[in-house]
């Protein structure tokens, strides 16, 4: 018997994909003719954000942040520190962050604040998945792709211990410690 905990499939890449092109067309109609920067948190949204920026047909530009967290187990302390940050200013920009799930919202918040500061034009959320019955600070996000219940999820760039992130569906973990 096996206690390699098991991924089973939460929303297929097929149902992902037609959420990505939804999300893309939102996107697009609020941000053709801005040249917006999107700037994804590393690493958990890169699969997101490379499918999505394939549906964007007009001008933009790609930037990557890199925070840690230190974290207990599966959540977040709250203690956030910027690993690998902007490498050109976003002031006046309109900044679009790509977030892989927003779980207590403590990252995000930490994050949006921090590039606040920086005063960018405007400043929107994209998120993949929303855990929200863990939220503790509330967060905007103004494009969704999907709800998730409050399990553990892995795939499709999301890891649990760095495993799991190369899964083309969104899947749940069971079996983990
Ligand atoms: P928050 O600060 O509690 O909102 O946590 C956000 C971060 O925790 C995400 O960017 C993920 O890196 C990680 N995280 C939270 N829940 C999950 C999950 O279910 N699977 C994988 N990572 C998660």
């Amino acid at each position: 018997m096996s206690s390699q905990p098991q991924a089973h499939i939460l929303f297929s890449r097929e149902e992902i994909e037609t959420m990505v092109k939804r999300l893309a067309a939102e996107i697009k109609k609020d941000y053709q003719g801005k040249h917006p920067l999107l700037l994804g948190i590393l690493k958990g949204s890169f699969m997101f954000m490379a499918d999505l920026i394939r549906f964007l047909d007009f001008p933009l530009e790609i930037e990557f942040i890199r925070l840690s967290s230190y974290g207990r187990g599966r959540s977040t302390s709250g203690k956030i520190k910027v690993v690998q940050g902007l490498r050109s200013s976003i002031k006046d920009r309109d900044v679009l962050v790509i977030e892989d799930i927003v779980d207590t919202g403590l990252t995000i918040s930490f994050l949006l604040d921090y590039l606040q500061k920086k005063k960018p034009a405007s400043l929107k959320l994209c998120a993949l998945t929303d855990k929200h019955s863990r939220r503790q600070i509330p967060v905007t996000i103004d494009y969704l792709g999907f709800t998730v219940p409050n399990k553990f999820i892995v795939g499709y760039g999301l890891d649990w211990d760095e495993k799991f992130r190369n899964l083309p569906d969104i899947c749940v973990l069971e079996g983990e410690g």
